[in-house]
């Protein structure tokens, strides 16, 4: 967490005081910022799976519990009971609320306690409240946002909000989870240089190590650049071709190719910040062609990829991305991750200067800003 009174063990007024502290991410400016955007947390299914429990789910260093109430509708609640501290994602959902398996309070969406078995005839105690958070489902995912002062949006999903008669046949790829920054994991999927190395053969050659200067330019809250890769075969599932690259801010890339014959195919990822150091991805292909076609080699490519640059970003030490000029060296051809980071680091100061700052950085990019190179 990064409000300053954090260590005083005091949180924001935002913020309930049963909220548990990650001390880990105690200061850090990125994480007030990403506190202000959604973030997917688990996927539908999984909901599903958790049956009549709530899931337990970790966002930014915080334990949440997430539940589907009876009426069909989705709970988000500080994962710990304000009375003796059970994770509430150990009771299960009664209505439209959570029930605490040890004494059977039950905790309401807004975060207030409805009922203690133990006192039928009350009072509830006017602090009988815990933290709870904007949730909402979308894209076969659902999104969790901290806070909601900023007044940001979900990331588009072009493929899922298509209304073309011949929509992209969308996959679902399984999410997962490395030891790495959310930020860290996003700027790997435009780092243009990596692909000659490490992605050789596949993606890139490595006797093509310069990659193309693309310009950058910030529109709609989204970084956005095109890109051709070099000339070479690739395996027929490849994404691979001219593509054009928007990265909603924070967290979120979505790339549209167009394959040399005439395809077309849509990558999506968003990186949920676990916390500072743990990242959980949660990624979409979609193709034109090959609709009636296996889709396992389409997937099996993706894991190929995954596999590759799995070494590379899961040794980045530290893991989390550090903001601070000369911390790390970039060069010119770094040009989308300068960017990026540009970019983060006026969320940063935005969101510590207060939400409607934030705000008012995002509103700012709503006209189409090109950066010169
Ligand atoms: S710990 Fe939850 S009701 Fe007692
Ligand atoms: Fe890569």
């Amino acid at each position: 967490m990064g409000h300053p009174s954090g260590r005083s063990g005091l949180v924001s007024t935002a913020l309930s005081m049963s909220e548990p502290i990650a001390p880990a991410t105690l200061g850090d400016p990125l994480v007030k910022a990403f506190e202000l955007f959604w973030h997917p947390v688990c996927t539908v299914d999984e909901l599903l799976l958790a049956g009549s429990h709530p899931l337990a789910v970790r966002l930014l260093g915080r334990r949440i519990a997430v539940a589907r109430v009876e009426s069909g509708g989705l709970l988000a609640v500080a994962d710990r009971c304000l009375h003796r501290s059970t994770r509430l994602s150990v009771g299960w959902v009664e209505g439209e609320t959570i029930r605490c398996a040890y004494h059977g309070w039950r905790w309401a969406g807004d975060g207030r306690c409805v009922e203690i078995p133990s006192m039928p005839l009350g009072p509830i105690p006017e602090r009988a409240c815990i933290g709870s958070y904007d949730i909402e489902e979308r894209y076969g995912l659902i999104w969790l946002r901290l806070d909601g002062r900023a007044g940001t949006g979900i990331p588009a999903h072009p493929a899922y909000d298509s209304v073309d008669e011949a929509p992209l046949k969308i996959l679902q790829g399984v999410p997962y989870t490395w030891p790495v920054g959310a930020a860290r994991r996003v700027e790997n999927f435009v780092d243009l240089a990596h692909f000659a190395w490490v992605h050789d053969g596949s993606l890139g050659r490595r006797d093509e190590p310069v990659p193309p200067m693309p310009s950058v330019a910030r529109e709609s809250g989204e970084l956005r650049f095109s890109f051709d890769p070099p000339d070479m075969e690739v395996d027929e599932t490849a994404l691979f071709g001219h593509s054009e690259h928007r990265m909603p801010m924070p967290l979120t890339v979505s790339i549209d190719f167009w394959l040399a014959g005439g395809a077309r195919r849509h990558l999506w990822m968003t990186a949920c910040p676990i916390d500072r150091a743990t990242t959980r991805t949660f990624w979409t292909v979609a193709r034109s062609d090959d609709r009636d076609g296996d889709d396992a080699p389409h997937m099996a490519f993706q894991a190929r990829v995954l596999a590759e640059d799995a070494p590379v970003v899961c040794h980045q030490d530290p893991p989390e991305i550090h903001l601070e000029p000369g911390f790390e060296l970039s060069v010119r051809t770094d040009r989308v991750s300068i960017e990026y980071r540009r970019w983060l680091s006026q969320m940063a100061a935005a969101a510590t200067a207060g939400p409607s700052a934030l705000h008012d950085l995002l509103r700012e990019s709503r006209s189409s800003i090109s950066l010169a190179p």
